[in-house]
């Protein structure tokens, strides 16, 4: 071990676990004792209250109150209610987001408000600017938007945004945590710059809401989206969310015009007539048994506001990322791991990524096979490095665990684990 981490052993990662003021909420959570658990970046854990919540939507409010619990149990005004519990958590104001749809159905409709938007105020502005290494949804997504609104979508890296953003550009749609490696813009500096060339900013906050200290209102964005089921601990296919600023949200219609975005949705009127604000971007019926098990997801950060809420958690995340860091690079450097994750804290999220040039996808099979669950994201098409993943959640995830598992990481290294053949066999889901 080199000189820059020998005060980090298993013993410090335990004393700085118990003065973790967040260190008794891992016990709100189910947590195998045989995992180390890194991927709540992609399925945030178990809530444990949240198996018995759906259990009493399932038997109560759906199997004996049946449908009088649209208005009994609150099912019909939830996307909002627990819209308001959200909007907290990423610097938005009451009656400003709702929770809705997917995130990919979410960025269709802010897209399209936001292209509708630009043209109108700026008809000769023809580019949606994003980032090449943008999480693929997004720029699927945008791609379609591009065609109904007759604009071109022009990608950059991000060391080339500066450059890119020109007067062309209609709306600038960036994820404000990249997927890949970690790395975070300036949500505010960002949009500044986005509107003095008189663009919209669109924001994937999928990789930020309940990891990182988010102040849309502050940052004066103008459309936002997210996803429920990473750190929001919303359970798998959560319900996401969508935001837009009270300056933009009634300038335009989004396109999914569905009953539940109507002025007044029993009225049964033939003709659509949108809600005022962010109410019009619900679109159809949502899933009752989801948006319990989210409830349950916010809760949990309803107890962390106890004990200093965001703040707590961005200074647990970067303490947790720090470590893990400097603990991969004294330690596994030397089997060709390197760290695309930035290390200056302002511009990064609470994943970390380590570049493998080789075997990357059977290393995390091997390490999964020792109880250590990160991700896997190959560079594909694009030739970006294949990456080994792994999201450090401050609700649940302890300094001990990272020690742990970088330990478990270079055994696996050591032995050569991945090259054996059930760790080379690709499965759907990496
Ligand atoms: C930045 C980003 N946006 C969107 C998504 C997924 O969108 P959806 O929930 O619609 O599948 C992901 C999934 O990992 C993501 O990382």
């Amino acid at each position: 071990m080199n000189k820059r981490t020998d005060h980090i052993t298993r013993e410090a990662c335990i004393a700085l676990d118990q003065h973790d003021p967040l260190g008794a909420i891992r016990d709100a959570f189910v947590l195998p004792a045989s995992t180390i658990y890194l991927d709540g970046n992609s399925l945030g854990a178990l809530p444990k209250a949240t198996a018995a919540a759906v259990a009493k939507v399932v038997t109560q409010e759906w199997g004996q109150d049946l449908i009088q619990s649209w208005n009994t149990a609150g099912w019909f005004m939830s996307p909002q209610h627990q819209g308001n519990r959200l909007a907290s958590i990423v610097g938005a104001g009451p009656g400003e987001l709702v929770i809705t749809d997917t995130t990919s159905v979410n960025l269709y409709k802010v897209l399209c408000a936001a292209a509708e938007l630009a043209r109108k105020q700026h008809p000769s502005k023809r580019v949606l600017l994003s980032e090449t290494s943008n999480f693929p949804t997004d720029l699927y997504m945008a791609q379609s938007v591009c065609k109904h609104y007759d604009l071109r979508l022009e990608l950059t890296d991000a060391k080339g945004l500066a450059s890119a953003l020109n007067g062309d550009v209609a709306v600038l749609m960036l994820t404000h945590v990249n997927y890949r490696t970690g790395a975070m813009y300036d949500m505010a500096g960002v949009t500044q710059a986005a509107h003095g060339v008189g663009a919209l900013t669109v924001w994937d906050l999928a990789h930020s809401a309940g990891a990182v200290p988010v102040d849309l209102n502050s940052a004066n964005a103008d459309y936002a989206v997210g996803c429920g089921y990473k750190y929001l601990n919303g359970g798998p296919g959560a319900p996401a969310f969508v935001w837009a600023n009270s300056r933009v949200v009634s300038a335009t219609k989004q396109p999914l015009s569905g009953w539940w975005g109507h002025a007044s949705p029993f009225a049964f009127d033939a003709n659509y007539v949108p809600q005022v604000g962010i109410d019009q971007y619900l679109c159809g019926t949502q899933s009752m048994l989801a948006m319990a098990a989210m409830a349950c997801g916010l809760d949990v950060f309803e107890q962390a506001n106890a004990v200093g809420g965001m703040t707590a958690i961005r200074a647990k995340s970067l303490a947790l990322t720090d470590v893990f860091m400097d603990l991969c690079a004294a330690r596994c450097t030397e089997f060709g791991l390197v760290n695309v994750t930035p290390t200056a804290h302002q511009t990064r999220g609470s994943h970390v990524s380590l570049a493998a040039p080789n075997g990357g996808y059977a290393m995390m099979q091997a390490l999964i096979a020792r109880g250590v669950v990160g991700d896997f994201r190959g560079g594909g098409a694009t030739g970006e490095a294949d990456l080994l993943r792994f999201g450090l959640t401050p609700l649940y995830t302890r300094f001990v665990d990272v020690w742990d598992a970088v330990e478990h990481m270079v055994r696996m290294l050591q032995a050569n684990e991945w090259q054996r053949s059930e760790f080379n066999r690709t499965q759907a889901v990496t």
